[in-house]
């Protein structure tokens, strides 16, 4: 008689992506989000001043304006990406998406008392997906900021850094926080690991999923004298020159 293979249920499987999908939409859009709120409170105390302050109030306003954008541009960038549709390409200079992303993050950064120094190389371009890579540097930044948060004894300190290294084209976000216990660093980059309380666990492992599609590399090591300096390098870039036309 033939033997009746059992079908695999696919039911886990399915429910486990589910989970890791909405783990990551709230992930994504937690940190856009928490800028419309603080940008909004600001517009309304800049009106609410005698005379109105209208120019803070309108540049509170378009911080309102671009983090609603890139939440409505981070969930479509994962709803691409669980149906696998391929990235949006495009010529994209990187220090202009560092810069972006820490204007998005501003507000917070203000708010924890958080000094940021920036390195920035020569204009080098990626071919890459805008939104995405936004993803990995904002997520970068968000755990920096989580770490520096919680230190009460030395001065909060986020350094973002371009340069080009013998690997590449080289993003590193580094911060003076409490550093990954050694005994959990195997396991951040996996999907729901987190340290947190109210943590995901999926940024890592979004950045990890990003980077590697776009053919790059996505590693940390401790920061000196504290912290942790996450790196990011692509081997294929080019300088950008202004067009000429
Ligand atoms: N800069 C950092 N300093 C110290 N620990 C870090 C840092 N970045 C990541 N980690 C560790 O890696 C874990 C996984 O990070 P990941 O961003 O994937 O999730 P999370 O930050 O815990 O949760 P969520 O991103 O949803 O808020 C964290 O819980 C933390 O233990
Ligand atoms: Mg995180």
């Amino acid at each position: 008689m033939a033997s009746i293979k059992p079908t695999p249920d696919l039911r886990p499987a399915r429910i486990n992506a589910l989970g890791e999908f909405a783990a990551s939409i709230a992930h994504e859009v937690k940190q856009p989000l928490a800028a419309v709120t603080l940008n909004a409170q600001a517009c309304l105390h800049w009106l609410a001043q005698d005379p109105p302050h209208l120019d803070q109030a309108r540049s509170a306003l378009r911080m309102v304006l671009e983090a609603s954008t890139a939440a409505s541009a981070m969930v479509r960038s994962l709803h691409g990406m669980a149906c696998q549709a391929a990235p949006q390409r495009t010529s994209l200079v990187v220090n202009d998406v560092v810069r972006d992303v820490l204007q998005l993050l501003r507000s917070e950064l203000r708010r924890q008392c958080i000094t940021v120094t920036e390195i920035y190389a020569p204009d080098f371009q990626l071919h890459a997906d805008r939104v995405q890579l936004m993803q990995v540097v904002m997520n970068l930044i968000v755990n920096a900021i989580e770490a520096a948060r919680d230190l009460h004894d030395r001065p909060r300190m986020l350094t973002l850094h371009t340069a080009l290294a013998d690997d590449g084209l080289r993003i590193s976000v580094a911060d003076n926080g409490v550093g990954i216990v050694p005994a959990l660093a195997e396991r951040i980059f996996d999907p729901l690991f987190s340290t947190k309380p109210g943590g995901t666990g999926m940024g890592l492992a979004i950045c990890r999923n990003i980077v590697q599609s776009h053919g790059g590399r996505i590693w940390n090591e401790p920061g000196q004298p504290h912290g942790t300096v996450f790196h990011l390098s692509f081997k294929e870039y080019t300088l950008w020159t202004p067009s000429r036309s």
